[in-house]
């Protein structure tokens, strides 16, 4: 018998708690049916957290994070904790955790099912069969560089700045994620950047070029400047295969490649961190946010969530068959037409998070027969 799984669950705020609920309901689902069995813990995160201990994101929680094979993150934040000083806003405790774990690469498949190619804004023509990764450095750039700040310059004038900075060492290393994920996927990387502006970028650009030539000559390799790759993007998106890109670029543009699918409330994430000692830290969470105008209205798209779970399944636990398990779910529940509001589409059944929550159920049920 190998050990349980230790799965440190912080579900945050707003639709994060509904969406995390229904994961467990999975989860025990696994349990129950396939002997998978995870030992899970909770904590907070986020707006509930700063209510709770005044800080959004505590260091036993970090700590508790550190500890667990992995971490599952539903959303944070809420217009209740607008006005807090920034170091007490829900985001500050996302980004300290990821910051704290190490979780330097952010891997965003935007995937369309063919079963939604029809709710994106786009002609369905250019986005069915859609299949790219965007690849986002989480833990360095314009996010975190020093010096920032917001000085007063006197007689009413201030100054607010930040850095963006990139050593070779961190693009190296997200180069090298979106390079191995390339080998396993169709073969290309584009790397998005704005070298003809910023030496940050330049320093960028050339290293990935470096590390292409040294360790990765049979991926394909293309540039391009990130106002580009916007247009791109939503021009004709299937021409990617694997985007790697900085953190705040990667930020703006794996919102834009979300939405091609139809719905933010589709798409999972994985930050993943250096390995150590065997060990890939590893947090998974919904692209969405909080969603606070719908929370506790059981009305949240819970798949996001329950796809960010399957990624955990293959990257963290290696187990592809049992994430398939789930994937295969929710594919089949889509095709027998039932949707969340977020995704709803004529001629199809409108469906609460809870009654989602039991379709998949009864899909996984099937399958274990
Ligand atoms: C994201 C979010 C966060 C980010 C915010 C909430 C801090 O937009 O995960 O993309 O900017 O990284
Ligand atoms: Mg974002």
């Amino acid at each position: 018998m190998t050990a349980n799984k230790q799965l440190l669950m912080l579900p945050g705020d707003g639709i994060g708690r509904e969406v995390m609920a229904v994961t467990e309901r999975v989860i025990d689902w696994y349990a129950k049916y396939r002997s998978l069995q995870f030992d899970v813990e909770h904590d907070l995160i986020g707006g509930i957290a700063f209510d709770t201990h005044g800080t959004p994101l505590t260091d036993s929680a970090i700590e508790r994070a550190k500890q667990a094979d992995a971490v599952l993150l539903g959303a944070v934040g809420g217009p209740q904790w607008d006005g807090l000083a920034r170091e007490h806003k829900p985001e500050a405790g996302l980004l300290k955790i990821r910051k704290e774990m190490g979780l330097f690469a952010n891997l965003r498949p935007a995937v369309v099912f063919p079963a939604l190619a029809e709710a994106s804004t786009l002609k369905t023509e250019l986005v069915s069969g859609l299949d790219i990764m965007v690849v986002r450095e989480l833990t360095g750039g314009i996010y975190f560089g020093e010096p920032r700040g917001i000085d007063d310059l006197g007689g009413g004038e201030r100054k607010g700045f930040n850095t963006m900075v990139y050593t070779t060492e961190e693009v190296r290393r997200i180069a090298r994620v979106a390079f191995d994920l390339a080998k396993k996927r169709n073969g290309r990387v584009c790397s998005v950047d704005k070298a003809n502006v910023l030496d940050v970028s330049i320093l960028w650009r050339e290293e990935v070029i470096a590390l292409h030539q040294e360790e990765y000559p049979d991926i394909e390799l293309s540039h391009m400047y990130v106002d580009n790759a916007a247009m791109q993007l939503v021009r004709d998106p299937k021409q990617f295969d694997v985007i790697v890109t900085g953190n705040m670029f990667g930020d703006i543009l794996s919102d834009a490649a979300a939405m091609l699918t139809g719905s933010l409330g589709m798409l999972p994430s994985a930050s993943l961190g250096a390995e150590a000692g065997g060990r890939i830290p590893s947090l998974y969470e919904p692209v969405h946010g909080s969603a606070p105008d719908i929370a506790g209205k059981d009305m949240a798209n819970p798949l996001a969530t329950l796809q960010s779970f399957s990624m955990m399944l293959r990257y963290s636990f290696d187990l592809a068959e049992e994430a398939q398990l789930l994937e295969t779910a929710i594919e089949r529940v889509l095709e027998s037409g039932l949707r969340t509001a977020d995704i709803m589409q004529d001629g199809k059944a409108r469906v609460s998070t809870s009654t989602m929550a039991d379709a998949i159920l009864r899909e996984l049920d099937k399958a274990a027969d």
